[in-house]
């Protein structure tokens, strides 16, 4: 240790494949595990394990999640998920539970999954819900088992969990660290076949454990990386503090392009032939939100600043800046052209912080939605998904679910979330809008078209000619 397998050519693991994958017949172990903390991160994790062929029982204190899980739901948006969970649940390997029973006592591996959102009044991340799930479980914890979390940390944690664990059980756990990098979207392909698997280890049987659990994938030639705790834990923090920062360095270049009449979308093409840069995560727009990206950077900058090494990401806070100001710049140019928000109606296009999600945290769109009417105008939000979220956390917003009647009567529009179904929009069906005005926030929109149907297109990084 640390080791690293090379990738051999793998033959992909489907989750759309029909057949669940046969452990005993491929000569791998099935395994009894266990999931604690049941939000995107853990349902996903769940139905991935149990496709695997292990035996997984779902833990998770809100009542309502366990219901909506043994009803086959979820209980969010993700393509194909619920389809799969409904299978799992079928083939008796997947159940739900609010807490553990005799049943956690002989579970092989325990993994964490439960939320680590950023501290109110603070930067840094709230670790409470890990040691609260640490506490519930000691006392059905067997020596053998592995408890390997996979929440987003601050490096140093798992070696604090282990101190805690070993206080309240009586011995010292085999605790394991195995970040998770799904992408919401495309949650359980990313679950299944991931560029990469970590698992950061303190002995032998705790990878041994963990090379069992994930076998299928290993034997299919994804890369195993065995490592220590700190490293698993930072390696996370690390890849999206990297891909914050290649999505703002693409939007410091779209505030250049924009004083300068030069074109962000044609310079990240540009820039983005060179396979060091790379094409990936360089379209500049409304910039990074939800549940993982805004929280992580913060979370990093904060525990860096604990060790005594906060210079050393210091940047990251340019990082989120430039992140916040692309949302003012939506504002700004709604003001200029407009002359004020104060009175008007505005339409934003998406609540959900990507497509193919309800997950409204930290969401671009919704805080210009926010930014808007705080401006003095109404935001009127629509999406095709996400709407409950927005009525839950932000009822002052308005909100339409019918796309055609959202564009009615008002003044303009902000394409912020790039939904297919709005970049399939025909804009010459579209009616209502006072100065028909588009601002396009994704840079997703067929300008022509919609400058055709009589709109005034504008978009972030580049100047059109209208
Ligand atoms: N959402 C993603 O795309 C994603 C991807 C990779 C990593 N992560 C990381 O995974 C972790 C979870 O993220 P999420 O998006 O699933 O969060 P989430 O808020 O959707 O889910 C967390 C769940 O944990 C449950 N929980 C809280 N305390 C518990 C306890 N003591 N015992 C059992 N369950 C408990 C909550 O009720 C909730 O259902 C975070 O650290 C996040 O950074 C998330």
């Amino acid at each position: 240790m640390p080791s690293l397998e090379q990738r051999t050519p793998k033959s992909i693991i489907r989750f759309s494949e029909d057949v669940n994958i046969g452990l005993g017949r491929l000569g791998f172990m099935s395994l009894k595990i266990s999931v604690i903390g049941l939000g995107y991160l853990g349902a996903t994790h769940c139905v991935a394990m149990s496709k695997l062929g292990h035996t997984v029982i779902g833990i998770e204190p809100n009542q309502a999640k366990i219901d909506s899980l043994k009803s086959g739901h979820a209980g969010f948006f993700e393509p194909g998920l619920d389809e799969e969970l409904a299978k799992q649940i079928a083939s008796g390997r997947l159940t739900f539970q609010s807490s553990h029973d005799e049943g956690s006592r002989d579970v092989d591996v325990h993994f964490i999954c439960v939320g680590t959102p950023q501290k109110d009044g603070s930067l840094a991340a709230d670790t409470s819900y890990l040691h609260s799930a640490i506490k519930d479980l000691a006392p059905y914890l067997s020596k053998d088992a592995v408890v390997a979390g996979k929440s987003t940390v601050p490096v140093g944690t798992a070696a604090l969990l282990t101190i805690e664990l070993t206080n309240l059980a009586g011995f010292a756990p085999n605790l394991a660290w195995n970040p998770e990098f799904l992408r919401e979207g495309t949650a359980l392909e990313d679950s299944l076949n991931p560029d990469r698997l970590v698992v950061g280890v303190t002995n032998q049987h705790s990878e041994d454990k963990l090379r069992e659990v994930f076998a299928p994938m290993i034997s299919s030639g994804i890369p195993f990386i065995v490592t220590d705790l700190a490293t698993a834990e930072l390696v996370k923090a690390a890849a999206n503090a990297f891909l914050a920062t290649k999505i703002s360095f693409i939007n410091a270049m779209a505030e250049i392009a924009e004083v300068s009449g030069a074109d962000a979308t044609q310079l990240a093409t540009a820039i983005g032939y060179d396979e060091r840069i790379g094409n990936k995560f360089l379209r500049n727009g409304v910039g990074f939100g939800g549940g993982c990206l805004p929280k992580d950077i913060r979370a990093l900058m904060a525990r860096a600043e604990e060790l005594g090494v906060g210079q050393s990401v210091a940047y990251l806070k340019e990082i989120d800046k430039i992140n916040i100001r692309r949302r003012d710049r939506v504002i700004d140019m709604l003001t200029q052209e407009l002359g004020t928000l104060k009175g008007k109606k505005v339409l934003v296009l998406g609540a959900a912080f990507k497509p193919d999600s309800d997950d409204v945290r930290d969401s671009p769109a919704l805080e210009i939605a926010s930014l808007i009417q705080g401006a003095g105008a109404t935001a009127v939000v629509h999406d095709p998904i996400a709407l409950s979220g927005v009525n839950k956390k932000h009822p002052e917003l308005t909100t339409q679910q019918d796309l055609m009647k959202a564009f009615d009567g008002v003044d303009a529009v902000v394409l912020a979330t790039e939904w297919q179904e709005y970049r399939q929009l025909d804009p010459a069906t579209v009616s209502g809008v006072a100065n028909k005005l588009i601002i396009d926030g994704r840079n997703v929109l067929d300008i022509a078209k919609w400058q055709q149907a009589g709109f005034k297109v504008l978009a972030l990084g580049k100047t059109i000619k209208n």
